[in-house]
C-alpha cells in the first residue's frame, strides 16, 4: 500500500440534472450519501490525508464530509473552473508540500469500493508512472473523456466529449475520473494547465499530455466492474445504481450465510449487519445501522431502521425505528416500535401495538391493541388487551412504571405518572390514577347493574306513552 498517500475528493460541482435542493453528492442510496460511499472506500485505503474540494452548497457538503470522515481537510473552490483548478485548490489547502502519491476521485460514485482503489494505487506505484488513469470500457461513452492511444497502445491523451473529433468519439475506453499521480509531477503540471478548450475550464486530464511531452510514463488501468465508477446524473440513473448496490449487498449477505427468500424485494443498507442463519422474508427493508441476530426471522413486509434484533427473535409485518428486540422475542403482525423501545428477551409485542420510550422486561408481553409510551415494565408481566399508557397530560410527558409478574386487565388506562407494584393486578376497564402497591388488585370501573326484563318493559312503554326511555332507567 502507498506509504505517503493523499486522496483528493472532488465535490465542488452542483449537479443541476438532479433538479434538487439537495446537492448531487448528498443524495442517498443504500443508507449513505453518495459521497459517504466514496469516503468509506477512501478511508479503507488508510491514506495519510484526505482533501475534499467543496464549492456549491459547501455549507451543507462540508459538515457532512467532516461528519463521515472527521480528519478530512476541506478545500474551498470559489468558482468551478474545472477539475484541474479543483486539484490546485486541494494541494494549496494541505498547507505543506505534498509528496508521494496523490489519488483523485470524484465524490459521486456510490458503488466504488476500497479494494478497487487500493489495487489501482498499488498498480500505479509499482509501474512508477507520472500519471495513471482508472479507465473503463463502456457501451455508451457519451459525455466521458476518451482515452486516446498511440498505434503502440500507449496512452497519448484524454480528450473530452466537446473537444473530441468524430473518430475520437467512437473510442469506447473512457476516463472514469479516478486518477493517480506522482505528487511532484502533479504540482508541476497543475501550474502549466490552460483553459483553451471547448468548456474554457482547466482540465485535470490535460496533465496526461504534459507528462507525455516531458517524456514521463502514463498508463491506463481498465476496471472490469465499470459500475463502480459510475456517477448518476439524474434521479432515474441514481435509482438504477441504488438497485445495483442493493443487489450486491444482498448477494454478499446470502454468501455470508443469511437466507433471503426474495432478493428482489429485500432492501439492505450498506451499514446493516446480519448474523448467520438469519432469515429475511419478502418485502423487508433493513435500514441504517440495523443489526439482525443469529436465527432471527424478519418479515414479510417489515421495515426496521437503526434497530437491533436479538438471536432467534421474530418480527412480522411491522415497522421499527431505534428499537431493541431481545433474544427470542416476538413482534407483530402490524406493530409500530418507535424510538426508545426496548423489548426484553422472550418478550412479546403482539398485534396492533404502538410503543415508544418503553422498557419491556424479559418475558413480558403486550399482546394486543395497545399504546405503550414512556413506560417501564418489569419481567414476566402481562399487559391486557387494549391498554393505553396515557403519558401526556397536555403539557408534560410522564412515565408509567409497572413491576414484575404483574397482570393488568383488558381495556385499562394508566394515567402517568403512576406506579403499579410487583405481582399487582388490575380489573378489566380500570383507569389507574393512583399507585397500586405490590400484590394489590386495583379496580375502578363502576359496579354493573342489570335492568331485568328491560326489552319487554320498553316495548310496553312504547305502546302507551312517548316517555323518554332515559327517564325510565332512572326511575327503575
Ligand atoms: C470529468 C473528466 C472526464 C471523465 C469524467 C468522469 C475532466 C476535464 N473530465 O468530466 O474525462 O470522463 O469526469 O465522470 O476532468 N468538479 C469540481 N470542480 C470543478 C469541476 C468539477 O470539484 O471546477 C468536480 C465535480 O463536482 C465532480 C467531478 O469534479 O465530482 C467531475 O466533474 P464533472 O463536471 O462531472 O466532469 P465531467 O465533465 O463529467
Ligand atoms: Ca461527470
Amino acid at each position: 500500500m502507498p506509504t505517503n498517500l493523499t486522496v483528493v475528493v472532488l465535490a465542488a460541482g452542483g449537479g443541476t440534472r438532479m433538479k434538487s435542493k439537495t446537492m448531487k453528492v448528498l443524495h442517498e442510496v443504500g443508507g449513505r450519501s453518495r459521497i459517504g460511499h466514496v469516503l468509506n472506500a477512501v478511508r479503507s485505503m488508510d491514506p495519510e490525508r484526505v482533501v475534499a474540494v467543496v464549492g456549491t452548497q459547501r455549507e451543507q457538503v462540508g459538515p457532512h464530509i467532516q461528519d463521515v470522515l472527521p480528519g478530512a481537510i476541506l478545500a474551498v473552490q470559489e468558482t468551478q473552473d474545472g477539475t484541474g483548478d479543483a486539484v490546485r485548490v486541494a494541494l494549496e489547502a494541505v498547507g505543506r508540500t505534498v509528496e508521494g502519491t496523490v489519488v483523485v476521485v470524484t465524490g459521486d460514485t456510490p458503488l466504488l469500493r476500497g479494494d478497487s482503489l487500493r489495487a489501482f494505487a498499488e498498480e500505479h506505484e509499482a509501474a512508477e508512472r507520472a500519471v495513471s488513469i482508472l479507465s473503463g470500457i463502456v457501451p455508451n461513452p457519451f459525455g466521458y473523456g476518451r482515452i486516446v492511444r498511440t498505434a503502440e497502445g500507449d496512452v497519448e491523451a484524454i480528450v473530452e466529449e466537446k473537444d473530441a473529433t468524430p473518430l475520437q468519439r467512437d473510442i469506447g475506453e473512457i476516463n472514469s475520473g479516478i486518477l493517480a499521480f506522482d505528487a511532484a509531477f502533479l504540482r508541476e503540471a497543475i501550474s502549466k494547465l490552460d483553459n483553451n478548450n471547448a468548456n474554457a475550464e482547466y482540465y485535470l486530464t490535460d496533465t496526461v499530455k504534459i507528462a507525455r511531452n516531458a517524456g514521463l510514463t502514463v498508463g491506463a488501468y481498465a476496471i472490469e466492474d465499470v459500475s463502480q465508477t459510475e456517477g448518476a446524473n439524474d434521479r432515474a440513473q441514481l435509482a438504477a445504481l441504488g438497485r445495483e448496490l442493493n443487489r450486491r449487498i444482498v448477494t454478499q449477505w446470502m454468501r455470508d450465510g443469511v437466507t433471503v427468500m426474495d432478493p428482489e424485494t429485500t432492501w439492505i443498507d450498506a451499514d446493516v449487519v446480519l448474523d448467520c442463519d438469519a432469515t429475511i422474508l419478502p418485502g423487508v427493508q433493513l435500514l441504517g445501522a440495523t443489526v439482525i441476530g443469529e436465527d432471527a426471522v424478519v418479515g414479510p413486509d417489515t421495515t426496521l431502521k437503526d434497530c437491533e434484533v436479538g438471536q432467534g427473535a421474530r418480527v412480522v409485518r411491522s415497522h421499527g425505528e431505534l428499537a431493541v428486540i431481545g433474544d427470542g422475542a416476538s413482534v407483530g403482525p402490524f406493530s409500530y416500535l418507535r424510538p426508545g423501545t426496548n423489548l426484553g428477551a422472550r418478550g412479546k409485542i403482539g398485534a396492533f401495538v404502538e410503543t415508544k420510550n418503553a422498557q419491556i422486561g424479559n418475558g413480558s408481553k403486550v399482546p394486543h391493541l395497545s399504546y405503550v409510551g414512556d413506560a417501564e415494565i418489569g419481567e414476566e408481566t402481562n399487559i391486557g388487551a387494549g391498554t393505553i399508557f396515557a403519558n401526556y397530560d397536555g403539557v408534560n410527558k410522564n412515565r408509567t412504571i409497572i413491576g414484575r409478574r404483574a397482570k393488568t386487565g383488558s381495556n385499562n388506562t394508566f394515567i402517568a405518572p403512576v406506579r403499579i407494584g410487583d405481582d399487582a393486578m388490575t380489573g378489566g376497564g380500570t383507569t389507574v390514577r393512583r399507585d397500586v402497591p405490590d400484590g394489590a388488585l386495583a379496580v375502578s370501573s363502576a359496579p354493573q347493574r342489570n335492568l331485568e326484563d328491560w326489552k319487554a318493559r320498553k316495548a310496553a312503554r312504547g305502546a302507551t306513552s312517548s316517555q323518554d326511555s332515559e327517564t325510565s332507567i332512572r326511575d327503575n
